[in-house]
């Protein structure tokens, strides 16, 4: 098939100095992408963030593999600027449950947290108790690299971090659920207090933190309404 492209990609110049290789791809047939379709859009349907987890452990390479999946996000400049920082120590999750607490205590109980976001919260339910942190067999905290820190003490900007952050973390969270954990994203903020207790480097900072395990049997979520499709999808078929 003739190609509808004017300019190739790679450019004969830009191969001859940087190495590329075909994309492996398959192409489905169309009732095979309809039916991964529906088995995504539902699988990703029955997610729930979870507030009691069970002390259940849960093995180390199972952590892993979502760390893996979550690390093949696309990032600026592909500068992959995260750090999953895991911990299963009684000692450093009991720390971080007490300093998450303090942290919450004065968002909640001290109007940290302004009257609308209470308000937005209420249904919820969330207050300063953050028992699950001690509780769930696994913490994992994303930390996004602020900027790269090389082993030769030199430094390079990263693109788009957060936004590349973001990305790998949905990535981490689809991943624990398909595995069949549970998680909830927490952010009990402000969390600097996660980079002295893990002990990471200054162009590290918390980005989110994830508390992760089976739920506790038995365990009740809000009951809450997802938007329709109609209220998050709009398509545009002409200039606005
Ligand atoms: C960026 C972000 C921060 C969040 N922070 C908290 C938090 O600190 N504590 C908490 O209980 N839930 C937190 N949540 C979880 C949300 O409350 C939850 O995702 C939302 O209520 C929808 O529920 P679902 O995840 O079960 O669909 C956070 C979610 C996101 C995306």
């Amino acid at each position: 098939m003739e190609s509808p492209y004017e300019h190739p990609y790679p450019s004969p110049e830009l191969e001859s100095e940087h190495p590329f290789i075909e994309y492996a791809f398959e192409r489905l047939a169309g009732d095979e992408m309809l039916r991964r379709a529906r088995d995504f859009r539902d699988g990703s349907e029955r997610r729930r963030s979870i507030r009691l987890f069970s002390p259940d452990p849960v093995p180390r390479q199972l952590i892993e593999l979502a760390v893996e999946a979550a690390s093949t996000a696309p990032s600026g400049a592909h500068k992959q600027p995260w750090t999953f920082v895991g911990t299963r120590d009684p000692e450093v999750k009991a720390a971080i449950r007490a300093a998450a607490e303090e942290e919450e205590r004065v968002n909640y109980l001290e109007n940290r947290m302004n009257a609308d976001w209470l308000e937005a919260l209420e249904p919820l339910g969330t207050d300063h108790h953050k028992e699950f942190l001690e509780v769930a067999p696994w913490i994992v905290v994303l930390f996004e690299q602020r900027f790269e820190q090389r082993s030769d003490g030199t430094t390079r900007r990263n693109y788009y971090v957060k936004e590349s952050t973001g990305i790998a973390a949905g990535m981490f969270i689809t991943a624990i659920h398909r595995m069949g954990l549970a998680t909830l994203t927490h952010t009990p903020s402000p969390m600097g207090f996660l980079r002295n207790l893990l002990g990471r480097p200054d162009n590290e900072r918390p980005f989110v933190m994830f508390p992760i395990g089976f739920p506790l049997e038995g365990t009740r979520v809000p009951d809450l309404r997802r938007k329709s499709l109609d209220e998050v999808f709009v398509e545009v078929d002409r200039l606005g």
